[in-house]
């Protein structure tokens, strides 16, 4: 039995006879137009892959954007349709946003309002007064589909800062729901989420969850001291929690984490081999590998860890023509400015670095910006010799732990940011390096690449048994488990004579 298969059943016996329902920005299926047919999707995203296995073993309502051009043709008149659509196992409604609104919420304020504050930058914000109201329009329009599908003993889901606000129109109308929602960026200190201009509504948003859960024990104790500064609101550090508007509100860090035994799968696969095989032929690259792979974000520290790559080469020149540095980038977001800028500096970078050192037969950077398929990120991941995973800020960072399930051979090494929310699990085996530090962030490419062989094992070692043990599946289980600790807590409470 595959840990997947396991994990999803376990998730279903907690919940018994109440109905699941998830909530969450992206789907995970999209019906899209092409060629005059319709086909579906699966964005390839870590939570929606992560999260379809459970609810094909549970059961019950997916609610989420409509963004597919051909998602609505399927759908019934509320936007419902049957996935997966081979054998059909729950249900996504689909909420419809116009043009309009999709610029206001999630260009606007989710992308260039919470995603700024919450990574620590928000220089970047860019508060549009029209933003907040779509912001509003867009979390409505959830909460009322949700609302839909929704019994009184139902057990909601929500994820990520999409969906500040939806739980409180929920709570109003459904009281006895069960309430949670997963927070899958940074939560930022209070000095800096004061910056949001509507940071008391955002916190009244949040806090109609029975259940708050973050990646980290800092970002858990950095939302107490922000829901401190409410008025009316009582924050109990001993319990993690808060009781306002009547109600307790627990928080909890949950550290998200990997299909595991996918991804070693993956990598084990003959598809994989064959990819690297052509993979080497095509780009002719050095003996030793690196690897990058991220969205577009500027989060993510791209142009700082280039800057480092050309200290090093500049620095080493006996690893030039050996070390070939792969940067895998998705586009992101690029209907906004910051989003664009970063693609276009990335790209004249790598091409400036490429020019400096590059010879007839090698490439100090190969950068590759069309989709891979599966198997072929795997057979990076799996021959590199070094995973760079260097963000400026990051919640957790899920490419670091694919990066270390995916090393079924020859062990490699993980150099990982300081200022990763993984640094916490994964900081004392990977070498750890500040983005902003280019001396040393290049002197620990160098002293990464050095280490010897039994020391990269016991490294990786430690690293694979973190990786396996806290997966995705363990992440999910947690939570339904504190689910059932609330409920039986507050029976008992119920119970005792003194009530409440
Ligand atoms: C982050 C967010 C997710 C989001 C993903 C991709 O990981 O936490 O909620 O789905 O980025 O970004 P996108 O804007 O394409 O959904």
């Amino acid at each position: 039995m595959t840990g997947e298969r396991s994990a999803a059943e376990t998730v279903s016996s907690h919940l018994g006879d109440q109905k699941l329902v998830v909530a969450s920005n992206r789907q995970p299926y999209s019906h899209e137009r092409e060629d005059g047919d319709i086909v579906v999707n699966r964005p390839a995203g870590g939570l929606t892959s992560a999260l379809d296995p459970m609810m094909q073993s549970a059961g019950g309502t997916w609610v989420a954007w409509g963004s597919g051009d051909a998602d609505f043709d399927v759908a019934d008149a509320d936007g419902r349709v049957s996935v997966p659509p081979e054998s059909p196992a729950y249900e996504i409604r689909r909420v419809p946003l116009s043009d309009e609104q999709v610029e206001g919420y999630y260009y606007g304020y989710s992308n260039q309002v919470l995603w700024p504050i919450c990574h620590i930058d928000p220089e970047k914000m860019n508060a549009e007064e029209g933003f907040w109201n779509h912001y509003q329009q867009a979390n409505r329009a959830f909460a009322d589909a949700i609302i839909d599908e929704t019994d009184t003993d139902s057990v909601i889901w929500f994820q990520d800062y999409h969906l500040g606000l939806a739980p409180r129109h929920v709570r109003e109308e459904r009281p006895d729901t069960f309430c949670m929602q997963f927070w899958h960026i940074t939560w930022p200190s209070w000095d800096v989420f004061q910056t949001c201009p509507q940071y008391e509504q955002l916190l009244d948003g949040l806090l109609a969850n029975d259940l708050l859960g973050f990646h980290t024990e800092r970002y858990c104790q950095n939302f107490l001291d922000c829901a401190a500064m409410l008025p009316d609101i009582r924050v109990d550090r001993a319990t993690r929690s808060v009781v306002y508007d009547g109600r307790r509100t627990f928080v909890r860090p949950f550290p998200l984490g990997i299909d595991a035994v996918e991804r070693e799968e993956l990598a084990e696969s003959t598809e994989a081999t064959a990819f690297w095989n052509e993979f080497r032929e095509e780009y002719a690259v050095g003996d030793t590998l690196a690897i990058g792979v991220e969205r577009l974000d500027y989060t993510k520290g791209i142009p700082e860890r280039l800057s480092a790559l050309e200290r090093f080469w500049e620095r080493h020149p006996e690893w030039r023509g050996e070390f070939t540095y792969v940067q895998k980038a998705s586009e992101s977001r690029s209907q906004i400015g910051a989003y664009r800028e970063l693609q276009g500096h990335v790209e004249s970078e790598i091409e400036r670095i490429d020019d400096r050192f590059g010879t007839d037969d090698w490439s100090p950077i190969v950068y590759l910006n069309e989709h891979l398929p599966k198997e072929g990120l795997a057979a990076l991941y799996r021959e590199a010799d070094l995973g760079i995973v260097t963000p400026r800020r990051d919640g957790m960072n899920l490419v670091a732990k694919e990066f270390i399930a995916s090393q079924v051979g020859e062990p490699g090494v993980l150099l990982l940011s300081e200022l990763a929310g993984a640094n916490g699990e994964l900081g004392d085996e990977a070498v750890s390096v500040h983005p902003h530090d280019t001396k040393g962030f290049a002197d620990a490419i160098e002293e990464a690449l050095s280490l010897p062989q039994a020391d990269r094992e016991r490294r990786m070692y430690g690293l694979k048994k973190q990786v396996r043990s806290n997966d995705v599946y363990a992440w999910m289980n947690a939570q339904f488990r504190t689910i059932e600790a609330i409920r039986r807590g507050r029976e008992i409470a119920a119970e005792s004579p003194r009530g409440r």
